[in-house]
């Protein structure tokens, strides 16, 4: 069941008719990614892995804008080139692309050692490669319309390492080499390009591993604003760096995690 992340009306509709696509929008995080993007009245390409037929029919009746689901694996570049020319085709040239996709909750907690080689590299796949794909098969869009916002899900483990994660952490590392250098790249062009930093979020996927993944007392403590975070805390940073707000921000990191790292 799909939950509610983002009210109805509430939005002040600051994306009116942008085009925006949400990898690993199917469910959890990036859902509710695109309930924000759709309520603000972006129209929503969802790209997963997953079945995202009744999320995006969710999205369809609840905020009114057009919103599609399509199957893509981020990680194959002959998958992300189809969805790049269907988009176009379905929706029209992308602006907002949100690079949310990655192996996280599922994943095992293993020590360094034990970690089996072919793992790390499905993980830096997805997490590393998909980004790098989806950004090289739709910026052209954005750079044809001189405009586009591209957002980066990284994470905060980046910057303060956590035991047993290493091919997580080290792929959510990359992504800041990425931004900065995308940025510079596409800057010309008038694309902004970010990482929104999450802290530890109970997201739905989060919960279901509660196991390995649970904020710890430690967790929260560690934490200027010492409480667990919800999914409901990322998006007015998200709004904020797909909108026209964002214009002359580029190449940054935005940590939503309650005060945990202090960039
Ligand atoms: N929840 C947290 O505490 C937290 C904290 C920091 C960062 N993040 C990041 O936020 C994002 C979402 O996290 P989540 O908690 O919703 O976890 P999640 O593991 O459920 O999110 C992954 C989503 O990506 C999709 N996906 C996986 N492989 C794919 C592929 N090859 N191609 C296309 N889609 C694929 C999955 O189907 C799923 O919808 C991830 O990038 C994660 O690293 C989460």
């Amino acid at each position: 069941m799909l939950l509610n992340y983002y009210a109805t009306g509430v939005g002040m509709a600051v994306l009116e008719g942008r085009i925006a696509v949400v990898t690993g929008g199917a469910y959890s995080l990036g859902y509710a990614f695109c309930e924000a993007l759709a309520a603000e009245g972006a129209d929503i390409a969802i790209a997963d892995v997953r079945d995202s037929a009744d999320a995006a029919a969710g999205l369809r009746e609840k905020f009114g804008r057009r919103a599609l689901g399509f199957k893509v694996d981020v990680s194959d570049e002959a998958s992300v080139a189809k969805f790049a020319s269907e988009l176009r085709e379905a929706l029209g040239p992308v602006e907002i692309l949100v690079n949310n996709a990655a192996l996280f909750a599922e994943l095992p907690a293993l020590p360094f050692h034990e970690y089996p080689a072919d793992l790390w590299d499905r993980v830096m796949a997805v997490n590393v490669r998909g980004p790098f794909l989806m950004a090289k098969h739709l910026a052209p869009m954005m750079i044809e319309a001189g405009r586009g916002k591209i957002i980066n899900i990284g994470s905060g483990t980046a910057y303060k390492g956590m035991p047993e994660m290493l091919a997580y952490v080290t792929s959510k590392a990359a992504i800041l080499g990425l931004t900065r250098s995308l940025a510079r790249e596409l800057g010309p062009h008038g694309v902004n390009v970010n990482t929104l930093a999450p802290g530890l979020i109970e997201s739905p996927s989060v919960l279901e591993h509660p196991h390995n993944l649970a904020p710890s007392e430690k967790v929260i403590r560690s934490r200027a604003m010492p409480r667990a975070g919800v999914p409901q805390d990322l998006l007015g940073a998200l709004v904020f760096l797909a909108s026209p707000a964002s214009d002359f921000v580029t190449a940054q990191t935005l940590a939503v995690d309650g005060g945990s790292v202090t960039l």
